[in-house]
């Protein structure tokens, strides 16, 4: 069956809207290009005809919403992302927070984790720290939006690309935290027992009472508008402790945004305000 490739502008913009109103990510009119390309593979799965036909199924089904979800986020990611948020925590951060509570078990939230490669390149990082600090103890979660992801990022199964970068830079790791499985590495279950995965989208607050000393919120807010980053940051804060830190990604900045966080370090924010 053809796909009709015409789309009038109403069900361009409606589809545009619907990638707002399902996940906060603000597309412009000329963005229509990357997502018809992201939809027509599953326009052609359902064996539907045009873009019209398949908006009306994403009013109706709520099923079709989660796969919208997956197709229309970007999870690019990778071990060990951005070296000097690594290097800062390493360093400066764990040494500091381990000093100053060394009963407490440190809080760390990856707020837009997608498949899980941040939070186990924490993991790692932190498993590596305990071997100095024996009385070291965290607990990382990992949520994201898209179910697809998270499910990847639960089942901690990695191959290809994101491998291979792990391998170059930090080989030891990946022999010490990885099993090979035929074509695969899986995370080893000592890794995967401190992290857990979690939908949740970034414009609704947490619903955990949990409150975190670290929130690792990279390379999500560059797809909102300011509102949107407004929004997500003010939730992300309210489940911070007063001085907990954030680190955002290479290409972000909270310099023009009205929020709670007080700058330290490129990447690096405090959350200045006693959470509400
Ligand atoms: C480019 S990845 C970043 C992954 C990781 N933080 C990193 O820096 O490597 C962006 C992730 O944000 C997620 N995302 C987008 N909008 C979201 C929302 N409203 N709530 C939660 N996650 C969202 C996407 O599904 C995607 O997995």
């Amino acid at each position: 069956m053809d796909l009709d490739l015409a789309v009038d502008t109403g069900t361009q913009n409606a589809l545009l809207a619907q990638v707002h109103r399902h996940t906060g990510i603000f597309m412009a009119d000329r963005k229509w290009t990357l997502l018809q390309g992201r939809l027509r593979r599953r326009l052609q799965e359902l064996a539907l005809k045009s873009y019209r036909e398949y908006l009306a199924l994403l009013e109706d089904s709520k099923d079709e919403v989660g796969y919208f979800i997956d197709l229309v986020t970007t999870n690019e990611t990778s071990f060990f992302r951005t070296q000097r948020i690594w290097d800062y925590l390493w360093q400066d951060f764990l040494p500091t927070w381990q000093a100053a509570h060394p009963a407490a078990t440190l809080q760390v939230w990856s707020a837009a984790a997608s498949t899980g490669e941040e939070a186990y390149t924490a993991a790692m990082l932190f498993e590596e720290f305990r071997l100095q600090q024996p009385g070291f103890r965290y607990r990382i979660l990992g949520t994201d939006i898209a179910r697809r992801v998270l499910e990847a990022g639960r089942a901690g199964k990695y191959h290809g690309r994101n491998i291979d970068g792990l391998r170059k830079i930090r080989p030891a790791l990946l022999d010490k935290y990885f099993r090979q499985e035929g074509d695969h590495f899986s995370v080893i279950p000592a890794l995967r027992a401190g992290v857990t995965f979690r939908e949740h989208h970034l414009y609704k607050r947490l619903a955990d009472p949990v409150r975190f000393d670290l929130v690792l919120l990279r390379n999500v807010l560059i797809y909102f508008d300011e509102p949107g980053q407004e929004n997500v940051l003010e939730k992300v804060r309210q489940s911070m402790v007063p001085g907990g830190v954030l680190l955002v990604g290479e290409s972000e900045s909270l310099g023009r945004i009205r929020s709670g966080f007080v700058y330290r370090q490129p990447l690096i924010y405090c959350n200045d305000k006693t959470p509400a």
